[in-house]
């Protein structure tokens, strides 16, 4: 059996955030989270267990052979399927994003999400969407909700079979206005971030036990269709995260001064009535919860507000797919 395999997924953005790892092996976090996985944010990714080039697994993203960290990542993480499916053969990894890698788009949710669905079934395994989202949050937390579409719940569990996503309901008519302000690397991994918080901030015990009630919060807000109460804590959950980051020793900060002029500019979209609350995460961008039926006009007031930004509108996507017709085409009788 060998096969090349291709599948997509979108990536998401969260309203209560994951931030800290109680198990680093597992990927097991210190709090369950929620997000909405967004539209036109795709990665799609070809996986053949075909011997790969030269005894090692051949990896490429964007066009681009990564090295160090980025590619023993994807490295372990074949190793994790190749030991689960009993598959010995190295790999051929393929992998293109549709939004640039460092837009501020969690560009690893959608990586490793596109990679668990691609790989499992390239190894010959037909996981259920839950299965593939616990197998994703080995590769990047953020990757356990890019599995499925709209709005999603990462339960924290306490052990690999407990800590999977899934589906909630929104009766909210929600989008993310995305507010790119830097290009720019994050200086600080967020797995060393997390560390960092976790070990020694003096704020990070008060986020973490403040965001079980941000979270049934939220759930309620969406469940009820109230985005104002929805906006107003997830706001609050991801300045606190950031509080708490900041707070480490030494503090981190991710933030650029064009990060605090669009925080700003948000409140005052606010304060002229419009549905805008801001969540940030590992690095400098901003996005905006909002609306759908006033995501264009909340998008245009900040470009306005901010000109040097770019700014674009994005709406609740679709969960990992894997592309059936391209799985039997290829199929090959070693
Ligand atoms: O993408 P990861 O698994 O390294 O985690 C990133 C965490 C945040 O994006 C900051 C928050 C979240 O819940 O996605």
């Amino acid at each position: 059996m060998m096969r090349a395999v291709t599948a997509r997924a979108n990536s998401n953005i969260a309203l209560i955030k994951y931030w800290g790892k109680a198990d680093a092996v597992l990927n097991l976090p210190t709090t369950s989270s929620l997000s909405l996985t967004l539209d036109h944010t795709w990665t799609t990714t070809t996986v053949a267990f075909d011997g790969g080039q030269g005894d090692a697994d051949a990896v490429t993203i964007n066009g681009t052979v990564p090295t160090g960290t980025a590619r023993e990542r994807v490295v372990r993480f074949l190793d994790l399927v190749r030991e689960r499916a009993g598959v010995t053969r190295r790999a051929t990894v393929a992998s293109t994003s549709t939004v640039p890698l460092a837009a501020g788009l969690a560009s690893s949710a959608a990586g490793f999400a596109a990679l668990a669905a691609a790989a499992s079934r390239a190894a010959g395994m037909d996981l259920d969407e839950r299965s593939l989202s616990r197998l994703a949050r080995r590769g990047s937390g953020s990757a356990t909700r890019s599995i499925f579409g709209g709005l999603v719940q990462w339960h924290a569990g306490d052990d690999d079979a407990s800590s999977y996503a899934e589906p909630v309901a929104c009766a909210v008519d929600v989008a993310m206005v995305v507010i790119m302000l830097s290009n720019a690397r994050k200086s600080v991994s967020s797995t060393e971030a997390m560390r960092r918080t976790l070990d020694t901030s003096p704020l990070y015990p008060a986020w973490v036990s403040h965001s079980r009630e941000d979270l049934d919060s939220a759930l309620a807000a969406a469940r009820a269709g109230d985005l104002p109460r929805l906006g107003e804590v997830a706001e609050g959950n991801a300045l606190g995260m950031h509080a708490a980051m900041i707070a480490a020793r030494p503090g981190i900060i991710y933030w650029l001064p064009d990060t605090v002029a669009a925080l700003h500019a948000v409140r005052a979209l606010r304060e002229e009535g419009l549905p805008a609350w801001a969540t940030i995460d590992a690095g400098p961008n901003v996005k905006v919860l909002t609306s759908g039926s006033q995501a264009e006009e909340v998008a245009a007031r900040l470009r306005e507000r901010l000109p040097g930004a770019t700014v674009s509108v994005r709406r609740p996507g679709a969960g990992v797919q894997i592309d059936a017709g391209e799985a039997g085409a290829r199929e090959d009788a070693s």
